[in-house]
């Protein structure tokens, strides 16, 4: 055998930004049509029961830097194949919702439509990390349609109430300071914080419910009015 035999092929620069920038195309795809689902799903519900139970949509593509740290953190190749075929949140969306019955419904309509396959699913809500963290994890796979195949595209969705998302972003910036004795209190005062926003969603949720059980029978008063008139 020569040598040149031998050595692994390594793709020529222009090979490599070719086939990261189909990759991405594709992931790309996949956010758009998780964002249409979550929006079309929205939208029925505010022309269905004049209610919007998502408060806004954030999605991302995660940078090249951070997939090729992920992939040595898992002491994995660090090269494209590897990344598509171990990481499953190169494609990101997060779905803030009013109110903790919204997670859980617009959770299970995601999962119930006929193209969504569900890869993985982790309820830090009902098991919140040490940290305080609280949201639904869902990863799913999304069939993408091509000029001459199908791919089938994994997509991490994280679904959290308002008051999560506000707690996270606030934590997530905590992972930047390195003065350890600070640290160590800031992450107590964190983690009640997230016990006191848990409660509040819960309040809040209850308020809710007992709010639109009230109009209904509201509702159902001026219906029977109109008939008696
Ligand atoms: P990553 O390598 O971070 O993607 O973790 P993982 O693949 O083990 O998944 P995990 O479910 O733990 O976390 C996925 C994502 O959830 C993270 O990238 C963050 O966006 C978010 N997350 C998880 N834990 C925390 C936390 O303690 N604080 C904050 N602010 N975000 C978190
Ligand atoms: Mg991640």
């Amino acid at each position: 055998m020569d040598n040149a035999m031998m050595i692994p092929e390594v793709p020529s620069a222009e090979d490599f930004q070719q086939q990261y920038r189909e990759m991405m195309q594709l992931y790309s795809a996949a956010v758009r049509e998780v964002r249409t689902k979550v929006e079309i799903l929205d939208e029925e519900f505010r022309t269905r029961y004049a209610r919007n139970p998502i408060h806004h949509i954030d999605s991302r593509l995660k940078s090249p830097q951070s997939m090729m740290k992920k992939l040595k953190r898992k002491g994995l190749p660090q090269t494209l194949e590897a990344a598509e075929a171990n990481l499953y949140d190169i494609a990101g969306v997060r779905i803030v919702c009013n109110y903790l019955d919204d997670i859980y419904h617009i959770a299970d309509l995601l999962q119930r439509q006929r193209d969504v396959e569900l890869v993985k699913r982790r309820d830090y809500i009902e098991s919140p990390k040490e940290s305080g963290y609280r949201s639904l994890h869902l990863v799913i796979r999304i069939p993408v349609f091509l000029s001459s195949h199908t791919e089938l595209v994994p997509v991490e969705i994280q679904i959290r109430t308002i008051a999560m998302d506000f707690w996270a972003s606030l934590e997530h910036q905590l992972r930047y300071k390195s003065n350890h004795e600070t640290t160590l209190q800031l992450r107590r005062r964190l983690q009640s914080c997230a016990e006191a926003s848990a409660a509040l969603d819960r309040e809040m949720q209850d308020i809710y419910r007992e709010i639109s059980g009230v109009s209904d029978d509201e509702k159902n008063t001026c219906t029977d009015d109109i008939f008696r008139a």
